[in-house]
């Protein structure tokens, strides 16, 4: 007698059917998908299940008094009969009447299935509507994360979201950036791969292809998805599909000869048994993948190998099993009889598991029978919880363990929370997804060349480190057998100095590499612009990296600026050595009637004349910029007053030898130092004004050359400067004039000529110098200007006391010191000499 299901929740326009309440065991059912291939993996999952039912029933202290059962069902990977075992489980009977419930003293428990999102989609609907709870082991589609369609599912798979993000996260770590994309055309692989092109192309990646693998076509579409592969350049493949509708693309590949693919693969076929097979190993090793979470489960492997054909539950598949794991058949005794068939190898029942290795009792890596597994203890967890209901504790009251709606342990189921032996917590989020943990598995080909998945890292949101993901590069072996990483990029990356310029038409991440204009880096690889260096600096040939800029000045290290500091203090000695003489001669004649204090003077000034380049030459502080003009101006301005005093004197003194003369007084040794101090005052006025109102200060030239800073000393006001070399320029002509003048005076006064002769040598010297400072660079400028100084200083020196010591020194002993002073007669007799 069927009676009409209870709904669950509200719904308008559906039918109502009575359901009989009768108390009895527990059940949990599950669906296993066996295909229409008998699948030693999925027989695997249903031990395991077994495995854990039978450990709680034994358990006493989980649910006393309360004895679990299940049924399973197969559904051969065909929606229907994913449907009819579902419908068959609520109807209690093996005709399906749907809406109905025909075995009254079962209660409903849970569902645990189907493996497949699509047949999982479809059961929950129906099972929505009844509020039965339903937790899938292998069912990751998001589109289950839907609460409000699917009120009643649950699953211990992470939801494709979280695999989504972690394949793109993988793909991005290895720095592919030009990655194919091959998904089938189902819920599970559309939605899936359109998730990782959204993240990796966020990510900064880009998508080389994407294919889908057409379910409806035999050969999958496998031909030009094979064709595209080749032709693209991208290495990196994530494979969002089963392992089924992998293999045709792998014989494609094999058929065209198309090798050096790195695959990354969904869970869905990252730890397949396709990997046994020999033909692919090139292909497929060093194929990364994100595997489901995998356990241990403490005894199951005895309990694996405990079965045996004689045991009556679920005979026939053990039959099967049997029979392909050891090869043989069972024959039954008619046939035994009838046929003598002695080359069928016959089942005896008494073989030993153990003493084979195969998918079935690799307990190794337990992924989704550790998923199945996991269903159970959630399911019985739900189930004590709510047997521990206390009254009054709930706003409701509390149901009864052996009679109660599906709708009451789904309130239960929730809640769930508990720690599994391996320390991970199983729980479910509102919209009854469990945290996402991954593992990342590496197809590595081991020295018996078979394929071994090696777990190389994890992806696990609820990492209680926080370390999301992990990955062990140096534990990888790639397609080539070797430790480096693949590269799977457009365009190879830019190296620092050039900068990434997008190619019209193309993703971004084909580019070109355009070097960097001139004054600008780039101090990275893969830069999209180029920086300026500041104002100091200066890239240097690589364009990588910002240098300092030369920075040049006279120094006294430089070979020129130490042969200009040397020769100058060696050359300001001689005027201190010409004087060193005078004063030892001081009584000959010829020294007396030179005027041995202004010449004193005029050799102190000399000397100084040389030193004062020393001013020019070393670092350019504000100090050395104001001392250094200003010492030269006045320097010469003296030296060249004291000419000038001297050519007066000569002057004055051959007037006063004129008849009738009243010029005595200017004779005076004062006139000539009043010459020399108002000349010099003058120009000490000048100066004044100069560092007044625009003093000269310390500069960085850069525009002259741009890897150089030129360190100089601006003069402030060019006028100034020029004002003062004029000044000077006066000084030297007024004199020169004065001199020439009287250079054919009487020979007993004639320095003239020797003065004539040395303003000439001066003048000459600084008009030269006024084109040659315009066109020096740099230091060549403040080099000219020493140079100048020296030369027109030796100048003076040489035309105006060389001859001079000549006669004290060489001619003198000759000569007799009580005589009448002869004057300047040997003078003008060296002068017209030279
Ligand atoms: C189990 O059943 C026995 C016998 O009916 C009863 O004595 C015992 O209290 C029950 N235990 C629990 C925990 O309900
Ligand atoms: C396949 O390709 C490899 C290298 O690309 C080449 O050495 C080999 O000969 C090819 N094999 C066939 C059957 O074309
Ligand atoms: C058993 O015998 C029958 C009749 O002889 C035959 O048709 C059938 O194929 C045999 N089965 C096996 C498994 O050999
Ligand atoms: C990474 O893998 C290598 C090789 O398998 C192993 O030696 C090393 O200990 C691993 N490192 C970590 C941090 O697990
Ligand atoms: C590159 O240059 C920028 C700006 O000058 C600087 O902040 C950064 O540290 C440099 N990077 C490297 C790797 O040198």
């Amino acid at each position: 007698m069927c009676c009409i299901m209870p709904m669950y929740g509200n719904y308008s326009n559906t039918l109502y059917l009575y359901v009989l309440h009768n108390a009895s065991p527990i059940t949990v059912f599950i669906i296993v998908v066996l295909y229409s291939r008998f699948h030693f993996e999925s027989y695997q999952q249903l031990q395991a299940m077994r495995f854990a039912v039978d450990a709680i029933n034994r358990n006493p202290d989980i649910l006393p008094n309360v004895t679990l059962g299940f049924q399973a069902y197969d559904s051969c990977d065909f929606l229907q009969y994913d449907l009819k075992g579902a419908l068959q489980v609520l109807t209690g009977y093996d005709g399906v009447i749907p809406n109905y419930r025909c075995t009254p003293d079962v209660p409903l428990s849970s569902i645990i299935g189907p493996a497949i999102s699509t047949h999982s989609i479809l059961i929950a609907h129906i099972l929505g509507l009844y509020g039965y709870p339903q937790i899938s082991h292998y069912s990751t589609s998001s589109f289950l994360s839907d609460r409000r369609t699917f009120p009643s599912f649950f699953r211990t798979v992470p939801s494709d979201i979280f695999q989504s993000k972690g394949l793109a996260h993988l793909v991005l770590h290895f720095g592919w950036t030009w990655v194919g994309l091959l998904a089938a055309d189902n819920d599970y692989g559309q939605q899936g791969i359109q998730l990782v092109q959204q993240e990796i192309v966020n990510g900064g990646a880009c998508v080389a292809f994407t294919e889908n693998i057409l379910m409806s076509q035999p050969n999958r579409n496998a031909p030009h998805i094979v064709n595209v592969m080749k032709a693209s350049t991208a290495v990196a493949v994530v494979v969002y599909s089963t392992d089924v509708d992998v293999i045709p693309i792998l014989e494609e590949m094999l058929l065209q000869n198309v090798t050096g693919k790195i695959f990354i693969a969904s869970e869905a076929w990252s730890t397949t048994t396709v990997a046994t097979i020999d033909r692919y190993n090139t292909l497929l090793s060093g194929t990364l993948g994100l595997a489901l979470h995998s356990g241990t489960i403490l005894g199951l492997i005895e309990y694996l190998n405990k079965i045996d054909p004689s045991m009556e539950l679920g005979r026939d598949w053990i039959k099967i099993f049997w029979e392909l794991a050891f090869n043989c058949n069972f024959i039954s005794d008619k046939n035994e009889t009838g046929s003598l068939d002695t080359n069928v190898n016959k089942c005896t029942g008494t073989e030993d598991l153990e003493s084979i290795q195969n998918i079935y009792n690799d307990v190794s890596s337990l992924r989704t029978a550790f998923s199945v597994y996991t269903a159970v203890h959630v399911v019985v967890n739900a189930l004590e919880a709510m047997n521990n209901c206390k009254k009054g504790e709930e706003s409701y009251s509390c149901p009864d363990i052996y009679n109660f709606m599906p709708w009451q342990l789904l309130h239960y189921m929730k809640k769930v929370r508990f720690t599994q032996n391996s320390g991970r917590e199983v729980f479910f989020d509102k919209n009854g997804d469990p945290p996402a943990t991954y593992d990342i598995v590496n197809w590595q080909l081991s020295p018996s060349s078979a394929m071994k998945y090696v777990k190389v890292g994890s992806y696990d949101t609820a990492d209680p480190h926080g370390n999301v993901f992990t990955i062990n590069i140096s534990a990888i072996t790639w397609t080539s057998g070797n430790q480096k990483v693949p590269v799977s990029v457009c365009s190879q990356s830019c190296p620092p100095g050039f900068w990434k310029a997008t190619k019209k038409g193309e993703p971004v991440c084909c580019f070109q590499c355009v070097p960097c204009p001139q004054g600008e880096i780039s101090n990275h690889t893969d830069s999209y612009n180029c920086l300026k260096c500041p104002w100091n600096l200066w890239p240097n040939p690589d364009k990588s990296r910002c240098l300092p800029k030369l920075i040049e000045y006279l120094s006294y290290e430089d070979s020129l600026g130490k042969t200009m500091a040397s020769t100058s203090t060696v050359s300001s000695l001689v005027p201190i050595a010409i004087l060193k003489i005078f004063i030892q001669f001081k009584a000959t004649p010829i020294v007396k009637a030179n005027n041995y204090s202004l010449s004193c003077l005029l050799l102190v000034s000399l000397s100084f004349c040389f030193l004062c380049s020393l001013a020019f030459i070393g670092y350019p502080q504000l100090e050395k910029c104001l001392i250094r003009q200003v010492a030269f101006g006045m320097v010469f301005a003296l030296c060249i007053s004291c000419i000038l005093a001297k050519t007066m004197m000569v002057i004055f003194a051959f007037m006063v030898t004129k008849p009738g003369s009243n010029l005595k007084k200017w004779t005076n040794p004062w006139v000539s130092y009043m010459i020399v101090f108002i000349s010099s005052l003058i120009q000490f006025l000048l100066c004044l004004t100069w560092l007044s109102l625009s003093p000269p200060f310390p500069e960085e030239n850069m525009e002259t050359q741009p890897t150089i800073i030129i360190l100089h000393c601006n003069e402030g006001s060019r006028t100034a400067f020029w004002c003062m070399l004029g000044y000077l320029g006066l000084l030297a002509t007024v004199s020169f004039i004065f001199a020439f003048l009287a250079r054919r005076l009487p020979d007993s006064f004639n320095e003239a000529k020797f003065i004539t002769f040395s303003m000439l040598a001066f003048l000459s010297v600084w008009v030269s110098y006024i084109p040659a400072s315009l066109s020096a660079q740099g230091k060549y400028t403040v080099a000219m200007e020493i140079f100048a100084i020296l030369t027109s200083t030796w100048a003076l020196v040489i035309c105006m006391f060389v001859p001079k010591c000549f006669i004290i020194l060489f001619s003198l002993p000759n000569q007799n010191f009580t005589a009448e002073p002869r004057g300047t007669h040997w003078e003008t007799l060296c002068c017209s000499t030279m």
